[in-house]
């Protein structure tokens, strides 16, 4: 449900109480009325679009080593569940089109964060977008990157697709670079983001999404700022936070 104005979005699916970036996590940010759904995307040995968040398959999965070094069949073996709780054992690594094919049944919108800040993904800007395109989530979908090449690769081949530009702590010249660059989405972590930048971004048209807020503090304030989207790993309880502000 939409709280005076202010859109929740599951960060990593609900990742304070589900395995992160698994159908349960997307499923349980569903359930409980999130708007949006936020998730990491990485390329498989053979080129398929994987969801998981880190480049290695170690901490979450059961598997060991580099996504890009396994193919899809092998990355559909791993547990992606039973590290973060035995209750999800059997939960697996889904791929881009698993939760494309979920989401045309619901209304979830999904913020696509593209892991290529650490590794290079030939290709996986186009691949992505073929993939909305064949599903037809043009309009359900943000495009996101630490890596701001990406997103301009995206700019290029589909401009039509919203996009957003990711920030850890802001440079001194952010306010230049949102101003050059003329993207939508605004992502700083939450702590960058003061009045003054919020409003510096607002300005210049930026829908302002920070991320990760979890505890209450954190929650009222950026509500309180005036954000667009608030990301947590705990929408339920943002979501509760909201209802009663
Ligand atoms: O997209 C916001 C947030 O997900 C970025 O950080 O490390 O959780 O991917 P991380
Ligand atoms: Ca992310």
């Amino acid at each position: 449900m939409i709280l005076q104005n202010i859109l929740i979005f599951a960060h990593r699916g609900s990742k304070g109480t589900h395995p992160e970036n698994t159908m349960a996590a997307f499923q349980k940010a569903a359930e409980i009325g999130a708007e949006g759904i936020e998730f990491d995307v990485h390329l498989s040995s053979d080129g398929e679009l994987v969801i998981i968040h880190d480049e290695t398959l170690d901490r979450t999965t059961t598997l060991t080593g580099y996504v890009k070094d396994h193919s899809a069949q092998k990355l559909k073996t791993a547990d992606a569940g039973s590290k973060f709780s035995n209750e999800f054992l059997g939960e697996r690594i889904p791929f881009l089109v698993d939760v494309f094919d979920w989401a045309k049944g619901n209304a979830l919108l999904m913020n696509v964060e593209i892991k290529t800040d650490k590794l290079a993904y030939e290709g996986i800007e186009q691949k992505i977008i073929d993939s909305i395109r064949q599903y037809g989530m043009e309009n359900r979908v943000i495009l996101s990157s630490f890596n701001h090449q990406s997103i301009e690769k995206v700019k290029m081949l589909a401009p039509d697709l919203e996009r957003a530009l990711l920030f850890e702590g802001l440079p001194e010249n952010f306010e230049e670079i949102l101003r050059d660059k003329k993207e939508s989405g605004f992502h700083p972590d939450k702590n960058s983001l003061t009045p003054a930048v919020k409003e510096k971004a607002k300005k210049l048209g930026y829908k302002i999404r920070p991320w990760v807020a979890n505890d209450e503090t954190d929650i009222v304030r950026l509500a309180e700022l005036g954000v667009d989207v608030i990301m947590t790993d705990f929408p339920e309880r943002a979501i509760k936070i909201l209802k009663a502000w």
